[in-house]
């Protein structure tokens, strides 16, 4: 049987950090095992907001050193940036043409990245999703490993998968599922348990990134907001404390633990306590990705040479669904 095949993409906005490494990398590098993955630098995406052409360039080499310190493969996986394969930005255009305005309005990530200043949002922000469902749909990818917050772009990706099915072919796309892992937790803000850990937060010690040095992570542990309790001794308690819930779900996470037996693990015990063993256990994870994406990303040309090579492979399957696109809707005269 054919395996299935598995397309996501991570925006080249800044530092990777522990969220984007335990709610999504991880889980790419498990893919790789079973399924034909596709993981794409999403160049184009980032520019939907303004972005410093060298510090984007650098941006890209720095996430796909990140993919490679993870442990995603070039043999296993096909690894590239999304602007090196045109059919992304042919492809988009097509379906800005078969999505409909009105689905867009419903998009509740531009309403939160445009915020009251609407008007002065580009018109790549507000067409965003469609691009992603370009991304998805010219690779025929079944599953799609995404986080909460990219669900509706997901559904609004089958809805264009299913109206151009409708207008052009009936047959032509295949709807993608969303791989929702259980295992790949949501991983908050170290300063503002209500916010994701985020590239773009203005305080750095709301998260740990993969490059931090073990000091670094030490500290920003030690800074983590909590609350004058001790440690819970049911999960009971975990709604009422959402700091405390997160700090737990990062020691689950990366010692693959399950909450409940953390927290048995830890009951009535100081939260310094339970900081210092987090800072053992997050300091386990990151210093050896740390040193590897050092390691990677002094050796320039290995990452071009990756980089190039991936797109390259892209680039043939790509090639072949915007060509019978092009047939479907007519362009092609022959
Ligand atoms: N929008 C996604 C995010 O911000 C990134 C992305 C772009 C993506 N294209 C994709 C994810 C295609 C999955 C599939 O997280």
């Amino acid at each position: 049987m054919k395996k299935e095949l598995v397309f996501s993409g991570v925006q080249p906005t800044g530092n990777l950090h522990l969220g984007n490494y335990l709610g999504a990398l991880k889980n790419f590098v498990s893919l790789q095992k079973s399924k034909s993955c596709l993981y794409c630098v999403v160049d184009l995406h980032a520019i939907t907001t303004f972005q410093n052409p060298k510090e984007l360039n650098s941006n890209i080499l720095e996430t796909t050193a990140g993919f490679l310190a993870s442990g995603l493969d070039s043999n296993k996986s096909i690894i590239f940036n999304q602007s090196s394969v045109s059919g992304h930005a042919e492809l988009a255009w097509i379906l800005n043409c078969v999505c409909r305005v009105g689905w867009l309005n419903r998009m509740t990530q531009f309403k939160d990245k445009a915020g009251k200043n609407r008007d002065n949002a580009s018109l790549g922000l507000y067409a965003y999703p469609v691009l992603m469902a370009a991304d998805i749909l010219l690779y025929h990818a079944d599953k799609v490993p995404v986080g909460d917050d990219q669900k509706q772009h997901l559904e609004l990706t089958r809805d264009i998968a299913h109206k151009f099915n409708t207008d052009y072919n009936h047959e032509y796309f295949k709807l993608p599922d969303p791989i929702i892992n259980k295992d790949a937790p949501r991983i908050m803000s170290l300063r503002d348990a209500n916010n994701k850990m985020s590239k773009s937060d203005v305080s750095k010690y709301s998260r740990i990134l993969l490059t931090d040095s073990n000091d670094e992570i030490s500290t920003k542990i030690s800074k983590a907001k909590s609350d004058s309790l001790k440690m819970p001794s049911s999960s009971d308690e975990l709604s009422e404390r959402p700091e405390i819930n997160n700090l737990i779900t990062i020691y689950s996470s990366i010692s693959n633990i399950d909450k409940d037996s953390v927290i048995n693990l830890f009951c009535d015990k100081e939260i310094s306590f339970f900081k210092s063993e987090l800072k053992d256990i997050v300091i386990s994870l990151v210093e050896p990705i740390s040193s590897n994406i050092n390691e990677i990303k002094s050796d320039i040309s290995f990452l071009k040479t990756t980089l190039e090579d991936g797109a390259m492979q892209a680039t043939e399957r790509a090639r072949k669904t915007i060509d019978e696109v092009n047939k479907l809707m007519g362009f092609s005269i022959d």
